[in-house]
C-alpha cells in the first residue's frame, strides 16, 4: 500500500488512540511519557522562535490534534491547520472548543499537506516527515516551500545510533501501532532539500528526550 494510505489508516485508528493519550494528560507509560515530554519542548520552542505572531498567517501542515495550531492562534495568528487524518482533526476541533472556545481559528480542515493551497506567512510541518522516505519528503517540502512566503519550519528524525537501536528492537512503535514505519534523516539531506528551495537555515536545535529525538530547523529567504 502506497506509505500515505498506510499512515492516514494507523492516525485514524491505532496511531491516533497512542497519541491522544501522548498529546494528552492521562497517565501514560515511560516511552509515551518521554515523547509527551519532547513534543512539548518542540512545540514551546517553536513558540519562542517565532516571537511575535499578532495578525500573521499560519499554515499548521500535519497539524495532529492542534497542539501547535491553538496556543499561536491564542497569540493572535490566523491559522490553518490541516492533517490527512479525520480522527485527528476531529480531536483538533474538539480541542480548540475546549481550550478557546471558538469554531473559527484555528480552523481545521481533513487535507493532506501535498494538497493545501494559497500562501501563508509561516508554514510549519512539525513531526510529520518521520513518516515518510526521503523522495517523498523532498516531494512535501517543494509543496511547502511555495506556500511559504517568510519562514518554514519543520522537524524530522534524525539518522542517529540510539534511535537506529530503538527503532530496530521495535520500542518505539510497539504493538499493533508497528505498522508506520519511522525514517530517519541525515541533516545534510534535509538541509540540502531546503537550499535547493531557496531557503536559508535561520535556526537549528536539537530536541532530544530518552525515546522522542527531533531536529528542529527554521529557514528564512
Ligand atoms: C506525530 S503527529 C504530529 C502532529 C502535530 N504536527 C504535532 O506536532 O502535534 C503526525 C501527524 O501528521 C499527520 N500526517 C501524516 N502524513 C500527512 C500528510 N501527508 N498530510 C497531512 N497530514 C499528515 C498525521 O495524520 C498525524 O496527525
Amino acid at each position: 500500500m502506497e506509505e500515505k494510505l498506510i499512515v492516514r489508516d494507523y492516525f485514524n485508528t491505532t496511531g491516533f488512540d497512542r497519541w491522544k493519550r501522548i498529546y494528552g494528560d492521562e497517565a501514560v507509560n515511560r516511552i509515551q511519557h518521554s515523547i509527551r515530554v519532547g513534543h512539548g519542548r518542540t512545540v514551546e520552542r517553536v513558540l519562542e522562535w517565532l516571537g511575535e505572531v499578532e495578525g500573521q498567517t499560519v499554515c499548521d501542515a500535519g497539524c495532529g490534534m492542534g497542539s501547535l495550531s491553538i496556543p499561536l492562534a491564542q497569540r493572535g495568528a490566523r491559522v490553518l491547520g490541516t492533517d490527512i487524518s479525520e480522527r485527528m482533526v476531529q480531536e483538533a476541533c474538539k480541542r480548540r472548543k475546549q481550550q478557546l472556545d471558538t469554531n473559527v481559528n484555528p480552523s481545521f480542515e481533513v487535507l493532506e499537506l501535498e494538497r493545501i493551497t494559497g500562501t501563508y506567512d509561516i508554514v510549519v510541518c512539525l513531526d510529520v516527515l518521520i513518516h515518510y522516505p526521503l523522495p517523498q519528503v523532498e516531494k512535501m517540502l517543494a509543496h511547502l516551500s511555495d506556500r511559504a512566503t517568510a519562514h518554514l519550519v519543520l522537524t524530522y528524525a534524525p539518522k542517529t545510533a540510539l534511535f537506529t537501536l530503538l527503532k530496530g528492537i521495535g520500542q518505539l512503535f510497539p504493538g499493533a501501532s508497528k505498522t508506520t514505519r519511522a525514517y530517519q534523516h541525515r541533516s545534510t539531506d534535509i538541509e540540502a532539500i531546503l537550499s535547493r528551495l531557496g531557503w536559508k537555515i535561520a535556526r537549528r536545535a536539537a530536541i532530544d528526550d530518552k525515546f522522542y529525538f527531533a531536529r528542529l530547523v527554521m529557514t528564512e529567504r
